[in-house]
């Protein structure tokens, strides 16, 4: 039986994903949630704390190893405070908390949901990024001061960097688990809901182009996901992986893929 364990099961893509993955022979799954969700697991996420407790719960019954972690609990709120607890710190916590039976199991493989807004947000600013980064809590909520409108991407952008610097590393890959990311557009969830009716990203959002004429669904998140769960995708480490229709293209069309530059005595080959 193949244990994985999805955070923020009880909703939107999260709940979706549930379905998709119990509905495989030998998947089981445990579901994260805030209390009163009717999880396996009842905790919440944004805190030290009730990181540390779900962690805790997933080893009572889990010691002999997991196959994998969704880390898919989200919020898009302008409250740093919130949006770096859940959408940060509850996922980079989280998984060093589970990384010993992860690595027990191996290989085994972790997705993460972030988002397309990394890529197609501009002016993300970087300083409180990098300060989430050195796990500065609370540097990082002092630098959004005035500008709590880029909490969401300043926490999606800061997990997404946080997996490109762990992924290859002697703790994640180095120990048979892959970390990768599924990045998608606008997806109608009671979150996306919630985004629509606020004055400035609703019609901002609605105003998004669709080259494939329509918005992403929860069920091709799910797809993906499990796509990048399984051992077809044992080689892939360390990819954001945009499913958006199209939408980062239309923004970034020329920046990807770009040179790297090297000094030539510093060059590898
Ligand atoms: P949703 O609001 O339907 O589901 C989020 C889930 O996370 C809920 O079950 C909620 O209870 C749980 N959650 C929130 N705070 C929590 C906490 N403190 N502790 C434990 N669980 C908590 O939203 P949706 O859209 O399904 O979002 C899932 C993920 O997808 C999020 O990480 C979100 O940022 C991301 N995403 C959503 C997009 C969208 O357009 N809906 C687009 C791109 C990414």
């Amino acid at each position: 039986m193949n244990t994985i364990v999805l955070t923020g099961s009880q909703s939107g893509m999260g709940w979706v994903m549930r379905q998709h993955l119990e509905s495989q022979p030998g998947i089981r799954i445990i579901g994260v949630d805030l209390p009163g969700k009717d999880a396996e697991i009842e905790a919440d996420l944004s805190s030290p704390e009730g990181c540390q407790a779900a962690v805790e719960q997933v080893l009572v019954h889990n010691k002999d190893g997991l196959s994998g972690v969704i880390a898919n609990a989200g919020v898009d709120v302008n409250n740093p405070s919130l949006t770096f607890g859940v959408n940060y710190f509850g996922v980079v916590d989280f998984l060093n908390g589970l990384q010993p039976v992860l690595a027990k199991a191996a290989p085994t493989a972790v997705v993460v949901n972030v988002s397309n807004s990394i890529a197609i947000t501009p002016n993300i600013p970087m300083e409180p990024v990098e300060a989430l980064l050195r796990g500065d809590r609370a540097e990082a909520i002092v630098l959004m001061k005035d500008q709590p409108q880029f909490s969401y991407q300043v926490s999606k952008f800061a997990i997404a960097r946080w997996i490109r610097h762990h992924a290859a590393t002697d703790q994640w890959a180095g120990c048979g688990i892959r970390l990768n990311a599924v990045c998608p557009g606008p997806v109608m969830t009671p979150l996306l809901e919630h985004d629509l009716e606020d004055p400035v990203k609703g019609p901002a959002i609605m105003g998004l182009p669709r080259p494939l004429g329509d918005f992403t669904t929860c069920e091709q998140v799910a797809y993906l996901a499990e796509f990048l769960l399984s051992d077809r995708a044992r080689f892939m480490v360390g990819q954001l992986i945009m499913i958006d229709g199209g939408i980062e293209t239309t923004f970034r069309a020329h920046d990807y893929p770009s040179v790297w530059h090297v000094q030539p005595q510093g060059a590898r080959l």
